[in-house]
Protein backbone atom coordinates (compact mmCIF):
# COMPACT_ATOMS: atom_id res chain seq x y z
CA UNK A 1 0.00 0.00 0.00
CA UNK A 2 1.10 3.31 -1.01
CA UNK A 3 2.09 5.72 2.36
CA UNK A 4 -0.32 8.37 1.47
CA UNK A 5 -3.34 5.35 1.27
CA UNK A 6 -1.48 3.92 4.50
CA UNK A 7 -1.90 7.61 6.38
CA UNK A 8 -5.66 8.06 5.10
CA UNK A 9 -6.84 4.48 6.22
CA UNK A 10 -5.22 5.31 9.59
CA UNK A 11 -6.96 8.56 9.94
CA UNK A 12 -10.54 6.94 8.79
CA UNK A 13 -10.50 4.15 11.33
CA UNK A 14 -8.78 4.86 14.62
CA UNK A 15 -7.06 7.73 16.42
CA UNK A 16 -3.33 7.74 15.30
CA UNK A 17 -0.77 7.01 18.24
CA UNK A 18 0.68 10.41 17.16
CA UNK A 19 -2.32 12.32 16.84
CA UNK A 20 -2.68 13.52 20.85
CA UNK A 21 -4.28 16.97 20.15
CA UNK A 22 -0.98 18.39 22.05
CA UNK A 23 1.12 20.50 20.42
CA UNK A 24 4.95 19.45 22.16
CA UNK A 25 6.61 21.88 24.03
CA UNK A 26 9.32 22.48 22.05
CA UNK A 27 7.16 24.60 19.60
CA UNK A 28 5.27 26.46 22.71
CA UNK A 29 8.55 27.67 23.27
CA UNK A 30 9.29 28.40 19.89
CA UNK A 31 5.92 30.40 19.63
CA UNK A 32 6.23 32.25 23.10
CA UNK A 33 9.79 33.78 22.11
CA UNK A 34 8.86 34.72 18.34
CA UNK A 35 6.71 37.39 16.92
CA UNK A 36 3.39 35.90 15.41
CA UNK A 37 3.80 35.98 11.70
CA UNK A 38 3.01 33.49 8.23
CA UNK A 39 3.08 29.89 9.35
CA UNK A 40 3.20 26.51 7.23
CA UNK A 41 3.04 23.22 8.96
CA UNK A 42 4.17 20.32 6.35
CA UNK A 43 2.34 16.86 7.36
CA UNK A 44 -0.26 18.83 9.37
CA UNK A 45 -2.02 15.56 10.62
CA UNK A 46 -5.14 16.85 12.08
CA UNK A 47 -3.65 20.57 12.32
CA UNK A 48 -3.11 20.31 15.61
CA UNK A 49 -0.07 22.76 15.62
CA UNK A 50 -1.90 24.74 12.78
CA UNK A 51 -4.30 25.70 15.33
CA UNK A 52 -1.89 26.35 18.44
CA UNK A 53 -0.18 28.68 16.11
CA UNK A 54 -4.03 30.41 14.57
CA UNK A 55 -4.30 30.84 18.26
CA UNK A 56 -1.38 32.48 18.98
CA UNK A 57 -2.00 35.31 16.33
CA UNK A 58 0.01 33.67 13.43
CA UNK A 59 -1.38 33.16 9.92
CA UNK A 60 -1.75 29.21 9.44
CA UNK A 61 -1.77 26.85 6.91
CA UNK A 62 -1.43 22.83 7.16
CA UNK A 63 -0.58 20.67 4.33
CA UNK A 64 -1.10 16.74 4.65
CA UNK A 65 -1.63 13.90 1.84
CA UNK A 66 -4.04 12.45 3.67
CA UNK A 67 -7.26 13.50 3.15
CA UNK A 68 -9.06 12.32 5.93
CA UNK A 69 -6.73 14.29 8.28
CA UNK A 70 -7.39 17.63 6.34
CA UNK A 71 -10.78 16.65 6.85
CA UNK A 72 -10.78 16.39 11.05
CA UNK A 73 -8.26 19.72 10.76
CA UNK A 74 -10.70 21.69 8.88
CA UNK A 75 -13.72 20.12 11.25
CA UNK A 76 -11.45 21.02 14.65
CA UNK A 77 -10.67 24.46 13.46
CA UNK A 78 -14.40 24.83 12.90
CA UNK A 79 -15.50 23.93 16.01
CA UNK A 80 -13.07 25.96 17.65
CA UNK A 81 -13.31 29.00 15.43
CA UNK A 82 -10.04 29.42 14.52
CA UNK A 83 -9.19 30.87 11.17
CA UNK A 84 -6.51 28.62 9.69
CA UNK A 85 -6.04 26.87 6.13
CA UNK A 86 -5.64 23.27 5.38
CA UNK A 87 -4.50 21.78 2.16
CA UNK A 88 -4.66 18.59 0.51
CA UNK A 89 -1.53 17.32 -1.18
CA UNK A 90 1.86 16.19 -1.00
CA UNK A 91 4.73 18.42 0.43
CA UNK A 92 7.00 17.66 -2.51
CA UNK A 93 4.14 18.74 -5.07
CA UNK A 94 2.47 21.60 -3.82
CA UNK A 95 2.85 25.19 -4.68
CA UNK A 96 3.81 28.14 -2.52
CA UNK A 97 4.77 31.51 -3.98
CA UNK A 98 9.18 31.92 -2.72
CA UNK A 99 9.05 34.12 0.26
CA UNK A 100 5.60 32.91 1.64
CA UNK A 101 6.28 31.96 5.50
CA UNK A 102 8.29 33.14 8.36
CA UNK A 103 7.51 29.53 9.90
CA UNK A 104 7.94 26.44 8.49
CA UNK A 105 7.14 23.53 11.03
CA UNK A 106 7.57 19.79 9.92
CA UNK A 107 6.58 17.23 13.32
CA UNK A 108 7.09 13.80 11.74
CA UNK A 109 6.81 14.29 8.23
CA UNK A 110 10.33 14.08 6.88
CA UNK A 111 11.35 11.17 8.96
CA UNK A 112 8.46 9.20 6.64
CA UNK A 113 9.60 10.55 3.16
CA UNK A 114 11.36 7.32 1.40
CA UNK A 115 11.61 10.00 -1.82
CA UNK A 116 11.75 13.42 -2.27
CA UNK A 117 13.88 14.56 0.69
CA UNK A 118 16.29 16.92 -1.90
CA UNK A 119 13.14 18.86 -3.38
CA UNK A 120 11.20 18.92 0.22
CA UNK A 121 14.30 20.64 1.49
CA UNK A 122 15.38 22.89 -1.67
CA UNK A 123 11.58 23.98 -1.58
CA UNK A 124 11.46 25.34 2.32
CA UNK A 125 14.35 27.30 1.67
CA UNK A 126 12.51 28.99 -1.30
CA UNK A 127 9.14 29.05 0.52
CA UNK A 128 11.14 30.70 3.85
CA UNK A 129 11.40 34.40 3.79
CA UNK A 130 14.50 36.20 5.04
CA UNK A 131 15.05 35.86 8.67
CA UNK A 132 11.87 32.96 8.93
CA UNK A 133 12.50 29.47 10.97
CA UNK A 134 12.45 26.08 9.68
CA UNK A 135 11.62 23.17 13.00
CA UNK A 136 11.96 20.06 12.20
CA UNK A 137 11.30 17.27 14.63
CA UNK A 138 12.20 13.24 13.18
CA UNK A 139 12.93 10.16 14.29
CA UNK A 140 16.71 9.26 14.09
CA UNK A 141 17.12 6.32 11.50
CA UNK A 142 17.85 2.87 12.58
CA UNK A 143 19.17 -0.03 10.35
CA UNK A 144 16.16 -2.01 11.67
CA UNK A 145 13.61 -0.05 9.88
CA UNK A 146 14.94 1.16 6.59
CA UNK A 147 13.84 4.12 4.80
CA UNK A 148 12.72 5.44 8.10
CA UNK A 149 14.26 8.76 10.13
CA UNK A 150 16.80 11.08 9.76
CA UNK A 151 20.57 10.53 8.95
CA UNK A 152 23.17 12.81 9.79
CA UNK A 153 23.90 13.07 6.32
CA UNK A 154 20.36 14.28 6.17
CA UNK A 155 21.43 17.55 7.94
CA UNK A 156 23.41 18.76 4.60
CA UNK A 157 20.23 18.77 2.77
CA UNK A 158 19.56 22.15 4.55
CA UNK A 159 22.89 23.58 4.28
CA UNK A 160 21.31 26.82 2.81
CA UNK A 161 20.09 27.15 6.23
CA UNK A 162 21.82 27.91 9.52
CA UNK A 163 21.50 25.86 12.52
CA UNK A 164 20.66 27.15 15.44
CA UNK A 165 20.03 24.99 17.79
CA UNK A 166 20.05 21.21 18.42
CA UNK A 167 17.92 18.86 20.52
CA UNK A 168 18.76 15.03 20.78
CA UNK A 169 16.46 12.86 22.88
CA UNK A 170 14.00 10.32 22.59
CA UNK A 171 9.67 9.74 21.76
CA UNK A 172 7.49 9.56 23.59
CA UNK A 173 5.27 6.24 22.89
CA UNK A 174 5.01 2.50 22.99
CA UNK A 175 8.88 2.02 21.49
CA UNK A 176 11.61 4.36 22.69
CA UNK A 177 13.24 5.60 20.03
CA UNK A 178 15.73 8.82 19.54
CA UNK A 179 14.72 11.75 18.00
CA UNK A 180 16.45 15.04 17.02
CA UNK A 181 14.53 18.38 17.28
CA UNK A 182 16.20 20.96 14.52
CA UNK A 183 15.99 24.75 14.16
CA UNK A 184 17.03 26.30 10.94
CA UNK A 185 17.21 29.95 10.57
CA UNK A 186 17.36 32.01 7.30
CA UNK A 187 19.91 35.08 7.38
CA UNK A 188 18.09 37.88 6.03
C1 LIG B 1 3.64 11.05 12.07
S1 LIG B 1 2.36 11.97 11.29
C2 LIG B 1 2.46 13.51 12.13
C3 LIG B 1 1.24 14.38 11.93
C4 LIG B 1 1.26 15.73 12.62
N1 LIG B 1 2.43 16.52 12.26
C5 LIG B 1 1.18 15.58 14.12
O1 LIG B 1 2.18 15.87 14.82
O2 LIG B 1 0.12 15.15 14.60
C6 LIG B 1 3.07 12.34 9.69
C7 LIG B 1 2.09 13.07 8.78
O3 LIG B 1 2.75 13.43 7.58
C8 LIG B 1 1.89 13.19 6.48
N2 LIG B 1 2.76 13.01 5.30
C9 LIG B 1 3.74 12.10 5.14
N3 LIG B 1 4.36 12.27 3.95
C10 LIG B 1 3.74 13.32 3.36
C11 LIG B 1 3.92 13.97 2.10
N4 LIG B 1 4.86 13.57 1.23
N5 LIG B 1 3.13 15.03 1.80
C12 LIG B 1 2.16 15.43 2.67
N6 LIG B 1 1.94 14.83 3.87
C13 LIG B 1 2.72 13.79 4.20
C14 LIG B 1 1.07 11.98 6.89
O4 LIG B 1 -0.15 11.88 6.20
C15 LIG B 1 0.88 12.24 8.39
O5 LIG B 1 -0.29 12.97 8.65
Amino acid sequence: MAKKEFFNLWYSTRRPQWDTGQSPPLLLEFIANHPPGRALDLGCGTGTNVITLAKMGWEGVGVDFAKQAIVQARQKARAESVKAQFRAGDVTRIRFPPQSFDLILDWGCFQGMEAGREIYAQRISRWLAPGGWFLLYSLKYQPDIKEFGIREEDLSLFAALKLIRRYDGFNEGPVTRPSMWLEFFKEP
